[in-house]
């Protein structure tokens, strides 16, 4: 491997007992980070650390709904580990599918509390600790191709990944002066339990709409652009949205419907 890009850095990453968290979390401690798998799947949770090593992982049960988990999750890094230099706000439900016309009230706030206000509080006590301590950290966020454009995402889901959009520049907004950054990194459809959800065989349905063609996004991809984020090769990254969605989300592909144009 070449040189570790994390050595000796302490990073919570909430949402890490599976999918594109637990990918992050393998490769922020293959990168010499100190990583807190925070998450609410215990026994999930609980075997990530076993993969990585004791020495390098910790699990932490967190509901990222609940503002005191969230808060003593912070604390217990600063606790066990002396610092906080990477807070990845991951956690994310698809939340309810279907018409506008009947969206469930009560199912679209359970999937803000998670996906946006879990975020915010996420951000919130994160940037509170690197602020006291000055830490020059970094803050990421996972937000979605249904950040950007409508009708990637169920509604709930859509407007909640929008929200994720304006916490991060509003947040990079404030605590630039304290030399904190604060990003996101933006998926097109990755084969996860959340994805499996609420499509059927994720991966034949993202490559036949696909912009990118000849590859199949996978967790570790997402990873990547988070490990850039999290690493000081991206030391004057901040407010951005790093789309890792082939393309998705900059081009519409109405000049090939004409004909002799592709
Ligand atoms: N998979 C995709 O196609 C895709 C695309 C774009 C964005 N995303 C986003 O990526 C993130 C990770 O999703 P994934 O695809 O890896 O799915 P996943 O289901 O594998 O992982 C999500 C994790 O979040 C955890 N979680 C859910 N609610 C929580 C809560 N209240 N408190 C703490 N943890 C909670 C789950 O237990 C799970 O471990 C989500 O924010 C999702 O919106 C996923």
């Amino acid at each position: 491997m070449s040189k570790p890009r994390l050595q000796g850095k302490v990073a919570i990453i909430m949402g890490a007992a599976s999918g594109i968290g637990e990918a992050t979390a393998k490769l922020f401690a293959e990168h010499g980070a100190f990583v807190i798998i925070a998450d609410i799947q215990d026994e999930l949770g609980n075997q990530v650390v076993s993969s990585i090593g004791p020495e390098k992982a910790s699990y932490r049960h967190c509901d990222v709904r609940d503002e005191k988990q969230v808060e003593e999750t912070v604390a217990y890094a600063i606790e066990k580990y002396g610092s906080l230099d990477i807070m990845y706000s991951n956690a994310g439900v698809a939340g309810p599918v279907g018409t506008i016309l009947d969206l469930d009230m009560a199912q679209f706030d359970r999937t803000i509390a998670t996906n946006l206000a879990g975020s915010v509080m996420a951000v919130k006590y994160a940037a509170r600790v690197m602020v006291a301590n000055k830490i020059r950290g970094s803050i990421i966020c996972t937000t979605s191709t249904a950040s950007t454009v409508g009708g990637s995402g169920p509604h709930a889901y859509t407007i909640s990944k929008h929200g994720l959009l304006g916490l991060v520049r509003s947040a990079a907004s404030e605590l630039g002066k304290h030399g904190i950054r604060v990003n996101c990194v933006s998926p097109f459809g990755v084969a996860t339990p959340f994805s499996a959800g609420t499509i059927n065989d994720v991966e034949g349905f993202v490559c036949k709409v696909a912009n990118l063609k000849g590859i199949v996004l996978k967790a570790k991809h997402v990873a990547e652009a988070a490990l850039f984020l999290a690493s000081d090769e991206s030391a004057y990254v901040s407010g951005h949205d790093l789309v890792v969605d082939g393309g998705f989300t900059a081009v519409t592909n109405v000049m090939s419907m004409l004909e002799g144009h592709g």
